[in-house]
């Protein structure tokens, strides 16, 4: 498939689309089924890269895995499990960091796991080092080879009191995956609470686990000796739906987004209506549509659930170019996810970038030099460009941005975009997009 796209923009995207299973939940529940003794079945899987990422994965560990693509099933038996090299699970996972939720469950099974070296600072201070952490005190013994880490557990893993210092969604997931087969009780202190985490814990309740949340972020985790496979309907993409409807907004469409729930994106829903969009809940999925008039400018930061996602700050930000006055989006969690805002400039868009903590609040990164507050002053038309896309999110709003814009824009790098979006060329189409 072609890597570049030519958008003929400035036409409302109108009609009908589908979204399956959130792309943050589905690689995870695919993990936890390394840890029951019999199968499991994961439903509503969306055909996009990263589930065939993980698929690679867990067949290279010896699971009897069947991906049927058209009915968004994926079976998975773990009768024959095996350890893997580091070599080949480098080559499966490319920079995914999945490699590191592997580590729990196959410790549990077969005693060792092997972590790749994926690139970047393995085993600096960012990527994975809370998950380090945390599988060492679980009772992990990890040790440092020429391909990247191995791990073991002579005497077994035992849970443990912890308190995480930021909610990480992948650190508190890896304490899940690893804490439902440790021995004894596990306590996690502010722990992420995301709707995907939520649906991963109901996912290993069903397999055997026996997990409580409260409501002050601490989960706990009483360990069993054993766990069976699951049947799972997969929750639905809130980033995806967000995205589509900020592209209803930014083109003043109308899009119908079948299987959008509204249950796990009332936050988005609210900042979508006070910037002057609309949306309809319907049977089976949410109607999102510019209702004419003028778009209005925000203050907003990005939170961990349930604030403000910050995978829905770079599609909404190009809506926000579209809103009259000066908007403020200030970029809590990831230091440096203003990056896409250059092309937009480049397409007539006025956003500024600062590096202190603009909004009410201030952040770990506000001391630190990153231009992670941006302001965005607008309506500005938009013209096409060429651009090269970035990364998944601001890959997607690259293409918004392209939608909306006057023109035509040349997209290249567009492959990064299936990594999140499944059939995206085709929903453009079905929604009146003029491409290429
Ligand atoms: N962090 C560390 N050390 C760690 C782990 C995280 O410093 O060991 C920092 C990160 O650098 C970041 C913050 O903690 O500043 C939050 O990261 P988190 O661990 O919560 O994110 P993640 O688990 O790596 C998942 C999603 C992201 C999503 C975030 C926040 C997956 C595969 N990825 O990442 O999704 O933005 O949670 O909700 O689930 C995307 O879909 O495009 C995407 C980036």
């Amino acid at each position: 498939m072609s890597d570049s796209i030519r958008i003929h923009g400035g036409k409302p995207l109108e009609g009908e689309i589908s979204v399956r299973g959130a792309k943050n939940f589905v690689s995870k529940a695919m993990v936890a089924a390394l840890l029951g003794s019999t199968p499991s079945m994961l439903r509503n899987v969306p055909d996009i890269r990263d589930v065939g990422v993980v698929s690679g994965l867990l067949r290279l560990h010896g699971v009897d895995l069947e991906y049927d693509v058209e009915a968004g099933t994926v079976s998975m038996d773990t009768t024959s499990l095996n350890p893997a090299e580091a070599i080949d699970i480098a080559a499966h996972a490319g920079s995914s960091r999945i490699p590191i939720l592997l580590c729990g469950p196959l410790l549990h099974r077969l005693g060792e796991a092997v972590i790749p070296d994926l690139g970047g600072c393995l085993i600096g201070d960012r990527p994975i080092d809370f998950h380090l952490e945390i599988l060492k005190k679980f009772g992990a013994t990890v040790e440092e080879s020429g391909d990247g880490l191995h791990l073991t557990a002579p005497h077994g893993l035992k849970g443990i009191r912890h308190e995480l210092s930021y909610p990480s969604v992948g650190a508190t997931e890896q304490l899940l995956l690893t804490a439902v087969m440790a021995e004894g009780i596990t306590l996690l202190e502010n722990a992420a609470v995301e709707p995907e985490i939520k649906d991963l814990i109901d996912t290993l309740q069903k397999m055997g686990a026996i997990i409580s949340v409260d409501t002050d972020r601490t989960i706990q985790i009483e360990g069993v000796k054993e766990m069976r496979g699951y049947d799972h309907t997969a929750l639905c993409d809130r980033i995806e739906v967000a995205s589509w409807a900020s592209a209803a907004l930014a083109t003043k469409g109308n899009i119908l987004v079948h299987g959008a729930q509204q249950r796990s994106m009332g936050t988005f829903l609210n900042v979508f209506r006070k910037v002057g969009g609309e949306f309809d809940v319907v049977e089976g999925g949410i109607r999102f549509y510019h209702p004419g008039g003028e778009l209005h400018s925000i203050a907003l930061q990005t939170d961990v659930h349930p604030g403000f996602m910050t995978d829905w700050q770079q599609p909404l930000v190009v809506a926000l170019t579209q809103a009259t006055g000066l908007s403020i989006v200030h970029e809590t969690v990831y230091e440096q996810r203003f990056g896409f805002t250059k092309a937009l400039n480049a397409m007539g868009a006025q956003v500024q970038l600062f590096n202190e903590c603009l909004g009410d609040r201030t952040c770990r990164f506000g001391q630190r030099n990153f231009k992670h507050s941006a302001v965005i002053s607008g309506p500005t038309p938009l013209t096409g460009a060429d651009i090269v896309v970035p990364d998944l999110r601001g890959g997607f709003s690259h293409l918004i941005a392209a939608l909306a814009a006057t023109g035509t824009s040349n997209v290249s790098g567009i492959g990064i975009i299936d990594r999140g979006y499944e059939n995206f060329r085709a929903k453009l189409v079905a929604l009146g997009a003029s491409i290429e």
